[in-house]
Formats: C-alpha cells, sequence, structure tokens
C-alpha cells in the first residue's frame, strides 16, 4: 500500500520517530514545515495558545495534495497543550481522506497517556467526517519542553513496541 508519513516537529522527537517507522515500513516522509517561531518561552506559550486554539498553520498548500495521493497516511506529531498542533490542523482541514487508511503517532513529554480515548476521537471524528478510515493512534513519549530529544535508539525502541501498521 503507498504510505506517507506527514510530520510536523519542533525539537526532533517526531521527525526521529517518523523517520524511523518510515524506513521501516518503506513510507514516503512529508515534512510540514510550520514557519511559525516557536522558539523560546514566549514561542512555548504561543505554542501552547495556538494547539488550545485549533489554529491552523500555514504550510506550503501544495501538501495537502501531495497527501491525498497516498492510500495510507500517517500522522506524526507532538502533543501540544493536551491537543494537536498548528500543522496538523491544517492537514486534517485540507488533505482529501476519502478511501485512505489514516493513522496518527503522537509524542508527549508525559510519560502515562491519559485520555488516549478522547485522543483517539479527536482524530476518528475528523478523519471519518470526511469519509476516512481511522485505524489507530500510537501515543510516545518525547522529551520535556525545551530539552533535547530522546536518543534515536529509545525512540526507534518504542516506535517497534507500540506501532503497528497495518
Ligand atoms: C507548546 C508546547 C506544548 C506542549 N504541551 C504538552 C502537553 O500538553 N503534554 C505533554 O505531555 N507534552 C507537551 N509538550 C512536550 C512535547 O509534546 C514533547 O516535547 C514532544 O516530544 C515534542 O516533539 P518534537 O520534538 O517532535 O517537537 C509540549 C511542548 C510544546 C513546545
Amino acid at each position: 500500500m503507498k504510505t506517507c508519513i506527514a510530520y510536523y516537529s519542533k525539537t526532533g522527537n517526531t521527525k526521529m520517530a517518523a523517520l524511523y517507522l518510515a524506513e521501516k515500513i518503506d513510507a514516503k516522509v512529508i515534512k510540514l514545515d510550520d514557519k511559525t517561531n516557536y522558539g523560546g518561552i514566549i514561542g512555548f506559550i504561543k505554542g501552547g495558545m495556538n494547539a488550545s486554539k485549533a489554529k491552523k498553520a500555514e504550510l506550503d498548500s501544495s501538501l495537502y495534495d501531495e497527501i491525498s495521493t497516498f492510500d495510507r497516511i500517517i500522522l506524526a506529531t507532538p502533543v501540544w497543550a493536551g491537543k494537536t498542533t498548528p500543522a496538523i490542523n491544517s492537514v486534517l482541514e485540507n488533505v482529501d481522506f476519502e478511501g485512505k487508511e489514516v493513522y496518527v503517532m503522537t509524542t508527549q513529554a508525559n510519560p502515562s497517556v491519559e485520555n488516549t480515548e478522547a485522543r483517539k476521537s479527536f482524530y476518528k471524528d475528523i478523519i471519518e467526517k470526511k469519509k476516512g478510515s481511522f485505524i489507530d493512534c500510537f501515543c510516545l513519549q518525547g522529551s520535556p519542553p525545551s530539552k533535547p530529544a530522546r536518543s534515536k535508539e529509545e525512540l526507534s525502541s518504542q516506535v517497534d513496541q507500540l506501532v503497528k501498521i497495518g
């Protein structure tokens, strides 16, 4: 099945997990480049607020059509303020998910993943409204905000243990 992994990553955890998974399952990697400055403490607060308000990022719009050409779409994102990121909100709004299998992979600081069902329903509702099939959401642990990303070994071992595709 033609598969892509569309990822947004600020500090590298999600990127590392996405690249490892892509190599493992032979998927095309699509980077979502949100040019908003989320650096420093001001950026952190802004990121949390934008995520809370379900704001969308301005992305290169040709990416939406590109993502729509895949049969299986994996969205990879950090958790921000318990929610998803502006880049992923844009993808959820603009990609045509009709007939697609969709998976989500998240990374977060909190080691315990609470409210997994709420998280799954958030993605499921949107994907199903757009006539796609939401299959699963995998929650990985990244690093605390403003700390360097976890090591490749740690993230790839979580991908091996938690992420089950197709
Ligand atoms: C703006 C912002 C908000 C965050 N909110 C949460 C949160 O609500 N819960 C959590 O566990 N981690 C939170 N984090 C931590 C990130 O989810 C975590 O560091 C993630 O692995 C970062 O992924 P990245 O390195 O790919 O950017 C937040 C980080 C940022 C920058």
